[in-house]
């Protein structure tokens, strides 16, 4: 497939996309109108299209697009047709309810252990996932094929701990931790704040209540 640089706003949305078509797959539906995908997804029918010929298009004019080619399209786009090793840094109330949530291993992201420097956890099991002391992190990313690094762990530790993930050849962050990353390796950061998620909420309730 052609590649081209795609806009993150673009990029932001493919999950969506993909999460829809996983669940049009799952009901037996074979193929979609961008009409029909725009009522479900509430997304005007153009930014579909907009969105799908940045690779292509996949759709064809009166058949609409073929739904598990569409999905499988998405998936190879986002890396998510292949397996990734992963693993959690810090096994407090964050990141044991990652690791026990089941349904990331569905999505290929294999969460191969977790790291500590708390004795009390070191050697429990979350969601089928070992906690291992932070002294064998190096060894273990480099043993495992370790692609990406969950961080679940207290702000002030963040910054140090992402370099050393880096270092030993962590491709991507997934960065809990309430803090900016700077890094200069070559490494991806992913930042996810649920508090930010939620004041955008609290906004648009009070806009709402404002008019
Ligand atoms: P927690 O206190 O339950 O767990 C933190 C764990 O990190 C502890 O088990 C601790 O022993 C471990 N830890 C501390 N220093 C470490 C080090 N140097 N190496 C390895 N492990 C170390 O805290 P919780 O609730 O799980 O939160 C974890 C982090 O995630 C915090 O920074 C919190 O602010 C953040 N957080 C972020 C959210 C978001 O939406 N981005 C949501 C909830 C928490």
């Amino acid at each position: 497939m052609e590649r081209k640089t795609i806009s993150n706003a673009v990029i932001k949305r493919l999950p969506r996309y993909y999460r829809y078509l996983g669940e049009l797959l799952e009901s037996g539906v074979e193929r979609i109108s961008s009409n029909d995908l725009s009522r479900r997804m509430k997304v005007t029918a153009s930014q579909i299209r907009q969105d799908l010929n940045n690779f292509g298009g996949f759709g064809q004019q009166g058949y609409g697009y073929n739904v598990k080619f569409l999905y499988e399209e998405i998936g190879k786009i986002l890396g998510v047709n292949q397996r990734h090793n992963m693993i959690i840094i810090g096994a407090g109330n964050l990141g044991q309810a990652i690791a026990n949530y089941g349904n990331f291993e569905k999505r290929g992201f294999l969460v191969k252990a977790m790291f500590d420097i708390n004795q009390e956890l070191i050697g429990k099991y979350f969601g089928g996932v070992l906690v291992l002391d932070m002294k064998e992190m190096e060894c273990f990313v480099k043993s495992h094929d370790i692609q990406i690094a969950a961080l679940a762990i207290p702000k002030q530790k963040a910054e140090e701990i992402a370099h050393k993930l880096a270092e030993c050849g962590v491709k991507g962050l997934w960065n809990f931790a309430h803090t900016d990353l700077n890094l200069e390796e070559n490494v991806m950061v992913e930042n996810v704040h649920l508090s930010e998620s939620l004041m955008r909420l609290s906004y648009r309730i009070a806009q709402s209540e404002q008019t």
